[in-house]
């Protein structure tokens, strides 16, 4: 990298903790046909579009289920998620995630969101953060899913940045991979085996700032 003139974040798991929630959700599903999600498992539907999660979770379980049947899943977790996070608010962000979002806007940077939830709008509402991004590129505007880079070439595009000139903020492998298959600078928020993939993993946006990223990406590369 050169220069970094964006940042675009994924969802779930790095701006806001609703991870949790989808596999409160997908638990449910799973114990319906008598199987029981465990944390590892859910490390495989991170990133993942909530069809594709439902093949994920009966291949796991040895399940067949016929077309109708899987509507009425996906029907009924999407039911189960918006419940169980009806109440979100600001509260639920991930610590330093808006101070870094806010440093960028004062840095004239470009903001951009690159996540495969079809209901990343109406969370972004709900944490009153919606104004901060410039595009959002979600489940309704991709064919391909992470970990192809569509969603966050959509958005390099949608920003007028190329990937080079830009920053991707993941908390699943499948996104870091999407990222650095892109061209673009990753970095993880989680744990350094799960994300080791990452250029840069950090367990915390707290104490994060340009200065650090730029130290990481712009001066350790160019030395
Ligand atoms: C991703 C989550 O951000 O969005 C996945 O990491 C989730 O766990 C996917 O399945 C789709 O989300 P939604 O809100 O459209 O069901
Ligand atoms: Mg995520």
């Amino acid at each position: 990298m050169k220069e970094i003139k964006g940042y675009i974040f994924d969802l779930d798991g790095v701006i806001v903790d609703t991870a949790k929630y989808h596999f409160v959700a997908w638990s449910n599903i799973a114990r319906t046909f008598d199987y029981e999600l465990t944390h590892e498992d859910n490390e495989l539907l991170k990133g993942v579009s909530r069809v594709d999660s439902l093949e994920i979770i009966l291949e796991l379980a040895g399940k067949t289920l016929e077309d109708d049947q899987k509507k009425a899943l996906l029907i009924k977790k999407n039911e189960e998620y918006l419940s169980l996070i009806e109440g979100l608010t600001k509260d639920e962000m991930l610590p330093g995630v808006e101070d870094l979002i806010t440093e960028a806007r004062e840095l004239g940077f470009k903001i951009g969101l690159g996540s495969a939830s079809k209901n990343a709008e109406q969370i972004l509402v709900k944490l009153g953060v919606i104004d901060y991004f410039e595009t959002i590129v979600d489940g309704n505007g991709v064919v391909n899913g992470k970990p192809h880079p569509e969603v966050f070439l959509t958005g390099a595009k949608n920003l007028g940045l190329h990937p080079e000139e830009c920053i991707v903020f993941e908390d699943s492998q499948k996104g870091i991979v999407a990222a650095n298959t892109g061209g673009f600078g990753s970095v993880g928020i989680g744990n350094a085996e799960e994300l080791q993939e990452a250029d840069l993993v950090i367990s915390s946006f707290e104490k994060l700032t340009y200065s650090v990223l730029q130290t990481v990406f712009i001066e350790l590369h160019n030395n």
